[in-house]
Order: C-alpha cells, then structure tokens, then sequence
C-alpha cells in the first residue's frame, strides 16, 4: 500500500482562485483593494525569499501590497512607531512583519504593537486568545491551512488521536488548539510533543494523525507510526544536493518514501503545506479588507 497524497499546490491555487474572485467582488462594490504591509527587517536570505513569494502571491489575487526593508539595526521603538504609522494609516489593511527579528528586539513587542485587527499572521496575543476561546479572529496561517487541507480531503478529525511535534508559537501550539476545540473542525484528543518529549516513538506510533513541525529532516520513520496514518509534514529543510542545479534540495520533517508505505495519506515536500501557508494570508488580508473577521 501507498499513501493517497495530500496535493497542497492543487488546494492553494483553489484557494487563490477563490480569494481572487472574492476580491473582484469587493472592488466591484465601490471598495479600494485591500493592501498588505509587509515588513522586512534586515536581509535575511530566506525571509527575502519568503517575501518575495507574498508579494507574488498578492499579485496573483489582486490585492495591493508594499513591502518596507528597514535596516537590522533599527530599534525597538523606531520600529514600533513605524508600526504604529501602519495601524493608523487606513489605507492599510493588514500588517506583516516578517520573522525573525534581529536578536535585539523583542518578537513580542513587535508582534504586541501590530493592531489586532491588522494582525493577518494570527500572531498577536488578542488573536490567539481568541483561537484559545474558540471566537472569531485571524488564524496563524500554516496550522490554518492544515485544517484547510484535512477538510479538503474530508480525514475525519473528531474523536481520533492527533499527535504534533513542535510546539513553536507560529505552529505546533495554534496547530494543537485548532485540533482539539469543540467545534466542527475540532474535537482531536490531542498530544503535543516537543524537544524535551523523552520518547518521541511511544507518542507518534498511537498517531491517527500526525502532524511534523520539528525543523528536523527525516525525524519521523517508518518504525515510529501505524499502519494507516495520516502524516502532515510541515518542515521544509534544505539538503546540500550537488546534483540539484541549486546545490541544494528541500525536504521535510519525514523520512518521505519510508513513511508513504504505511501512511494513508502523505503531505509531500515541497508541494503539501507550504503552499497553503501563503494561500491562507490572503484569505486573512481579504478579511481584513472587510473588517469581518470579528462579530460586529
Ligand atoms: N517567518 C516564518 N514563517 C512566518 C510567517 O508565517 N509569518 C511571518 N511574519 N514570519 C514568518
């Protein structure tokens, strides 16, 4: 047996169809285009390129967007009001900056200073809270589009054992609350395993679903899950590869070809959740254009 693939290009490119379509509606309707504010500081190769790939995506379903390069010595503060200029500036509907920061400044801070309600990363403490509450509001992006594409499949959520490994704040945590909440996309016994977690197979072999968000290539193997399970793999690592043209591959947090013999269903790397990520931004910034995201 082999694992079905879980196609995330194919559902993103739905997605972005849907946004388009969406957005030609508002404007249609008298409205400005929404406009996205990203925010790079410093330059990072991989965050230029994550950038970039926002920028393109923007382009893609017509939604405006200007992306500010501040220098990596910037301080809190300067930052901060820069941030401030943004969340009163009504022509901006949400605000992006870019992680992660320089050493010297605080995520959170920054993450704090963003209007929640600009907030189209899902990353600030309202938003969060909220997600926690089971409320409205913005969704961080990745575990976002993992529930995106566990609904596109239909794989049932409820009542079945959801194990994550990676607690991170952007992922591995809202992934962990988006599974287990009441509601009907919810409903997981969930377990969240992380660095310190002592014996990781003993967790993810009693996985209907699992989810990999470790930053760790070929972490999960075949030895260590069931027969039939559904594996998400969220990491995307790069692996020196002098027969790519690029040097390098990209691969994820499991062992790939291994795992697909007993999976069910597979996200591949690349091609499964990255691509959802970016989709799911500007499903956010859409919301954001139309201040619906929170009850009225
Ligand atoms: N760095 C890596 N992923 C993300 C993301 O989803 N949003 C932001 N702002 N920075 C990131």
């Amino acid at each position: 047996m082999s694992a079905e693939i879980i196609d995330g290009k194919m559902v993103a490119e739905l997605l972005y169809k849907r946004v388009k379509e969406d957005v030609q509606q508002w404007c249609k309707k008298g409205n400005r285009r929404p406009f996205l504010q990203v925010i790079l500081v410093g330059d990072e190769p991989a965050s230029i390129i994550y950038t970039g790939t926002k920028t393109k995506a923007c382009q893609q379903v017509g939604i405006e967007t200007d992306t500010m390069v501040l220098q990596d010595t910037i301080s809190e503060n300067e930052l901060t009001e820069i941030i401030h200029s943004c969340n009163t500036n009504y022509d901006i509907d949400g605000i992006l900056v870019q992680m992660p920061l320089p050493s010297h400044l605080s995520k959170y801070s920054v993450i704090e200073a963003i209007d929640h309600r600009k907030d189209v990363d899902g990353f600030h403490p309202m938003n969060v809270g909220r997600l926690s509450l089971d409320q409205p509001c913005f969704k961080s992006c990745t575990p976002a589009g993992v529930m995106e594409l566990l609904k596109y499949y239909s794989i049932p959520v409820k009542s079945k054992h959801a194990v994550v490994v990676g607690a991170s704040t952007i992922v591995g945590s809202p992934m962990a609350v988006m599974l287990s909440r009441e509601n009907s996309t919810g409903k997981a016994t969930t377990t969240i395993c992380h660095k310190y977690t002592r014996d990781l197979t003993a967790h993810t072999i009693g996985a209907d679903i699992l989810i990999v968000a470790a930053g760790q290539p070929n972490l999960i193997k075949a030895e260590m899950v069931k027969q039939g399970v559904v594996i998400i793999d969220v990491g995307i690592n790069r692996i020196a590869d002098e027969t790519h043209e690029k040097g390098y591959r990209l691969v994820g947090d499991v062992d790939f070809e291994s795992v697909r013999i007993k999976a069910s269903w597979i996200t591949p790397v690349p091609g499964g959740v990255g691509p959802m990520t970016v989709a799911m931004l500007m499903k956010n910034t859409l919301l954001a254009a139309k201040k619906s995201v929170y009850p009225k």
